[in-house]
């Protein structure tokens, strides 16, 4: 999982892959390098260790001649450390004129590296990429034509990967290479752009095209040409990019994170557009492509991390309005336990990037045993949407931070459109009462403004407790996913322990736990939710209570009850309690990055992570 672009055409080579590379940066930045091709210097390739600000510096210092045709990586290491040496480019042939890079594992690296050692070629990296190099740069130097030493290799690797090449006998031309990791091709005047998502060239083109699997790409200024591996052409389809190059620009806030959480009264807005009308009746033309809905009778939702909790949010939704029974899944153990999956299994996957590879190899499991899968995507032209039989894109705009704010109160709203769909399919309730339930979804967008603009309390209790070793997150009923996604935001940004829990789940060992001073923060149904859970919540907080936590609770407005027991209150607005799962979430998301800032740690990039895990 890493950033790569590649670009040929009349402009700087090195402008646009060090742009393209910032705007990828959020998939790895354990080191960034860049090879270009000048025709009378000839290919030089400068890379280190560390994020792009590293590269651009020795860029400085160091300078290369700009050119017309070039490659970018920005890496997440999976074989080697992150050095020098292990960054991309890795260059190949006895004249070192082959400059290649990758994204993914090639699994299979171990056995042909001992071929290339025993032929004697010197590996100058740990990397798995580095032996795809030289297998490309040896065919060629035997026979002459790039095109078939590159199409030729790339048979011969397993596993993952984006493969860019260029050679210096070529400087007109990039070869691509994708199998289980992402592609998009960009198109311009006279200019033509590679990239593992639209990001990377957004600022120049919106005209794009995702390449499929198996296919290798030969990128000119004036053509572009798509194969598959056996060597037969191949039509691309064309798709214009929805958003524009400011949107994934910070555009004067202080991190990405902090402008997409700003962003989610707008995210949940565009993701219910179209889909929703003001009478409370949703449409999701998307459900046409699955004629087979009415049959299902099993719903299983997949999706790593937060997408997995905006998962669980959607279950809760599922079973009550549709009356299906629905289970969550974490993709990566889903097809390690022989599941029961058949042709009357709707699956339904969970992505922001849509390129996680557990979650793509689980549904790709799954539709071997006949189910259909329905996929629920922030991206556009992303992998889990072409393999997907209907996609519902949240349209919550690119997320570039690695913790996921936005794309997760947008995958909540599109799992209240599609229970809501589901039960209107299967008439599991009467329509004038799925009405109300979408015209309440209707004020989210406006909730979650509200509670945007009061968040000025979470933002100080970050900076008060920037100093705790442990947080503990509990919630029930909805509150329970949304009280784990609370514990992981804290993780991944502050690196702290923080665990959630389920609220009823505490006295069965958790409450152990609990000393003088452990902060406790508390989502807190709301007072109108059924079967008393609320009151059921009030007791745990009092049972925490009186073991010395420090009570922080997320409640309904107009909960005066909370207020008597926890130490604070942080209100938010009053909705049906099955629709106000997300708001409770807001709080929690600028509390992690308050806390992390005020522990000085960057909070776009935490450490050891990358936004996209595209290795399983
Ligand atoms: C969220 O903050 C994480 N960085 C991570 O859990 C993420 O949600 C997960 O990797 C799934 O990613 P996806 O939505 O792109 O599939
Ligand atoms: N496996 C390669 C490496 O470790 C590529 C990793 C990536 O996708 O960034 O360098």
């Amino acid at each position: 999982m890493c950033g790569i672009v590649g670009y040929v055409g009349p402009g700087s080579s090195l402008d646009v892959l060090i742009s393209g590379l910032r705007r990828l940066e959020y998939r790895g930045y354990d080191s960034a390098g860049v090879s270009v091709i000048d025709p009378e210097v000839g290919l030089q390739t400068r890379k280190r260790a560390g994020k792009l600000s590293v590269l651009v510096e020795e860029l400085e210092k160091n300078p290369i001649k700009d050119a017309h045709i070039g490659i970018g990586h920005t890496r997440w290491a999976t074989h080697g450390a992150p050095t020098d040496g292990n960054a991309h480019p890795h260059l190949g042939g006895s004249h070192q004129k082959l400059s290649l890079i990758h994204n993914g594992i090639i699994e299979n690296f171990s056995e042909l590296k001992s071929e290339l050692l025993s032929l004697g070629v010197k590996f100058s990296s740990e990397t798995d990429t580095e032996v795809a190099a030289h297998l490309i740069a040896r065919e060629y130097d035997a026979s002459g034509d790039l095109s078939s030493a590159f199409r030729s290799v790339v048979n011969r690797l397993h596993g993952a990967f984006t493969l860019l090449c260029i050679h210096e006998d070529h400087p007109g031309v990039i070869y691509a290479a994708r199998r289980n990791a992402p592609l998009v091709i960009g198109f311009g005047e006279h200019e033509n752009f590679l990239g593992s998502d639209v990001a990377a060239f957004v600022e120049h083109t919106k005209r794009a095209a995702s390449v499929g699997q198996d296919q290798i790409v030969e990128l000119r200024a004036d053509s572009v040409k798509v194969i598959d591996f056996a060597g037969n052409p191949v039509e691309v389809d064309e798709f214009t990019v929805s958003w524009d190059a400011s949107a994934a620009s910070k555009g004067g806030w202080s991190s990405f994170m902090a402008k997409e959480i700003a962003d989610q009264p707008q995210a949940v807005a565009d993701t219910l557009m179209g889909r929703l009308s003001s009478d409370g009746s949703v449409k999701l033309s998307e459900f046409a492509g699955l004629d087979t809905l009415k049959d299902v009778n099993r719903i299983i939702i997949t999706a790593c991390g937060t997408a997995a909790y905006a998962g669980e949010v959607a279950k809760y939704a599922i079973e009550k309005w549709a009356k299906l029974p629905t289970t969550v899944e974490l993709a990566h153990e889903l097809r390690y336990r022989d599941p029961v999956i058949d042709d009357k299994t709707l699956v339904v996957a969970i992505s922001q990037s849509g390129e996680t590879m557990d979650t793509l190899m689980a549904i790709r499991y799954a539709k071997e045993r006949g189910a259909k899968v329905l996929s629920i995507c922030n991206t556009q032209g992303a992998t889990l949407a072409r393999e997907s039989d209907a996609t519902i894109y949240t349209h919550a705009g690119p997320e570039v931070a690695v913790a996921s704010t936005k794309a997760f109160t947008a995958q909540i709203t599109a799992g209240y459109l599609v229970a809501l769909s589901l039960a209107a399919l299967r008439q599991s309730m009467p329509q004038p009462e799925l009405n109300e339930l979408g015209k309440e979804l209707l004020k989210l967008p406006r909730a979650v403004k509200e509670v945007l603009e009061s968040v000025d309390r979470m933002r100080e209790l970050g900076k008060e407790l920037a100093n705790a070793k442990s947080v503990l997150f509990l919630g029930r009923n909805t509150g329970f996913p949304i009280a784990m996604e609370g514990a992981l935001k804290l993780k991944e940004l502050a690196y702290i322990h923080a665990e959630g829990f389920a609220a009823g789940e505490l006295k069965h060992g958790p409450i152990a736990l609990i000393e003088e001073g452990q902060p406790v923060i508390v989502v807190v149904p709301s007072q109108s939710a059924p079967d008393a859970i609320h009151s059921k919540v009030i007791s745990n907080i009092q049972e925490i209570k009186a073991r010395g936590a420090r009570v922080i609770a997320i409640a309904e407005r107009g909960d005066d009850e909370v207020a008597k027991f926890a130490h604070e209150v942080f209100y938010v607005p009053a909705l049906q309690p099955m629709i106000s799962a997300p708001l409770s979430v807001i709080p929690l998301q600028v509390f992690a990055l308050e806390l992390s800032s005020a522990k000085g740690l960057d909070v776009d990039q935490p450490r050891n992570l990358a936004k996209s895990v595209t290795v399983e």
